[in-house]
């Protein structure tokens, strides 16, 4: 048998070996076929019951290179022997080196024969003590390349001296099944008219049906891990009565991304290593209806910002600087989707009447981009998860009841809240969970380093565990500076919170680099293969 066979081919040689002797062993009979056509060959044998077959595991030795050598050169210390033997009157170290030709060869078998006894020092010479030797190791060698196989001392002994490796190889014995046959049968796939007129169906063999075959893997689209997680985070808004915001636009003016939140110009955030901005165009048109039913007062309402910002207005005192209209138009990428949380907000301003206007529950989980330099768990943009509630008689309390109770959808429970800075949002909280699920502290994904004012807060840093609990979101009530300014009644509460949808991601997916997740170093075997989310529900 060559090997090479079509497949074809390879059936009809086994069952050519076959017919010469039952059972046989492929290791002896087919030595050169490859595993995996050899298997696909009996496969089709077996399942026609032409043959049945066992799978033999067992080990088998491979010669290292330098065993081939001794294969057909002899032992270093048979090598050193028929070089003393051969000399008349000895050899000196020097003389035997020259003879054998490696000096390593000489070294080692030199030893070797001396502990053999089969040759001696005399007068600074080398001689033989014997006529002949039996060069053992050679020998067992030999064997071993012929049947890959030896006393399992003699193997474990050689693989010490590194002269050979063991390998696992699966091979077969082959037996005659009940319909043994020196040719394969035309098994018909189809019952056509043709058999049925001609009657020939009547001494057709027909293929038996496989019921065990799995399909083709059909390389159907797959969704992203982020993108299933996002469907579950949504399920959640949904039930609880959310609203989705239209956060298509990743470009915003500075005016919604920062002003309109009350973050002040000179606020770090807003310089060019934590914001990216626009270069072309730079400017934004000034803020203005965005649609015909916008019924937003726009001149009032960034007189009111600027207001707000330099001297302070609706009970605040303000920053007490210059508010510059051109730096609010500069565009940027939206550093959160608070922008969108912002101008929503206002258009929710708009649509009141008689100074009341309705409740409102908005929600986005849509990429936002931070200036960061990338690694294991920064990139310069992620998704942000963010849910805006507008009611009247909201209070802080209530903020943190409806944060339990949306983290506890996501089996993530027993919430702490520390307090923290926004200037958009006052009181500010940052929630802090530990995870029963996964049955360790949630890592922390930090959101508000670039609005804490001390810069205390690092965004989307990966803490190290700790035995605290670990920061899961930001959160707060928006401050009357910024609703009001957009014309909201004074006694409507709005809060909001934020998370990143990365950090769960990972968490449900066992992922430590965000590198795995997002970007050109994605598998995208990985993508393809992975398990639907389901968050813990209770
Ligand atoms: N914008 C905040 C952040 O990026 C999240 C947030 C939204 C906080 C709404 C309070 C209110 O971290």
């Amino acid at each position: 048998p060559t090997g090479n066979n079509s497949a074809e081919d390879l059936t009809t040689e086994v069952l050519l070996a076959l017919s010469k002797a039952d059972p046989i062993l492929s290791a002896e009979s087919f030595p050169e076929v490859p595993f995996e056509s050899l298997k696909a060959a009996l496969d089709r044998l077996a399942s026609r019951s032409m043959i049945t077959y066992e799978q033999i595991e067992r080990q088998e030795a491979f010669l290292e290179p330098e065993a081939e050598i001794i294969v057909s050169h002899g032992s270093h210390e048979a090598r050193v022997f028929e070089a003393v033997h051969k000399a008349m009157g000895g050899l000196s170290i020097q003389e035997l080196e020259a003879e054998v030709g490696d000096r390593n060869v000489t070294k080692v078998g030199q030893g070797k024969a001396f502990k053999e006894k089969w040759i001696k020092k005399e007068d600074n010479k080398l001689v033989a003590l014997v006529d002949s030797i039996n060069d053992v190791t050679r020998d067992q060698l030999r064997t071993i390349q012929e049947k890959r196989t030896h006393d399992n001392k003699i193997l474990a002994d050689l693989k010490k001296r590194k002269l050979l490796v063991v390998r696992k190889a699966i091979s077969f014995k082959i037996s005659k099944g009940t319909k043994f046959a020196l040719e394969m049968v035309k098994e018909e796939t189809d019952l056509t008219a043709d058999m049925l007129a001609s009657g020939s169906w009547k001494s057709a063999t027909f293929k038996p049906y496989n019921f065990k075959a799995l399909g083709a893997d059909q390389h159907a689209g797959a969704l992203h891990p982020l993108n299933k997680m996002r469907h579950e985070f949504r399920q959640i808004f949904f039930e609880t009565g959310f609203t989705e915001m239209p956060t298509n636009q990743y470009i915003e003016s500075g005016f919604w991304n920062f002003d309109a939140l009350f973050v002040p110009q000179q606020h770090p955030a807003r310089d060019l290593q934590d914001t990216f901005y626009i270069s072309d165009p730079k400017k934004a048109l000034k803020p203005g209806p965005v649609s015909p039913d916008d019924k937003q007062d726009y001149a009032k309402y960034l007189e009111s910002v600027k207001q707000v910002h330099e001297n302070g207005k609706f009970g605040s005192i303000g920053y007490r600087y210059p508010w510059s209209e051109e730096e609010s138009l500069r565009l940027v990428l939206r550093t959160h989707t608070t922008a969108v949380s912002a101008a929503m907000l206002s258009r929710l301003a708009s649509e009141s009447s008689d100074g009341r206007c309705r409740p409102a529950r908005y929600f986005s989980i849509d990429r936002v981009f931070r200036n960061e330099s990338v690694d294991a768990t920064h990139l310069c943009e992620f998704h942000q998860v963010e849910g805006v509630i507008a009611d009247y008689g909201l209070t802080l309390g209530g903020l943190m009841e409806f944060m339990e109770k949306f983290f506890e959808k996501m089996g993530i429970t027993d919430l702490k809240f520390k307090p923290a800075y926004n200037p958009y949002t006052e009181p500010s909280m940052e929630i802090f969970s530990f995870h029963k699920g996964l049955n360790k502290l949630v890592e922390a994904s930090m959101f508000s380093f670039l609005l804490s004012r001390n810069r205390v807060g690092v965004h989307w840093v990966v803490q190290r565990e700790t035995n605290k609990s670990k920061q899961i979101g930001n959160s707060g009530m928006f401050r009357p500076e910024m609703l009001e300014c957009m014309g909201l009644p004074k006694d409507l509460r709005v809060f909001g919170f934020g998370l990143s949808l990365e950090r769960p991601t990972m968490i449900k997916y066992a992922i430590s680099n965000i590198r795995e997740l997002l970007g050109h170093q994605v598998d995208l075997n990985f993508i393809e293969k992975n398990a639907a989310v389901r968050l813990d529900k209770n």
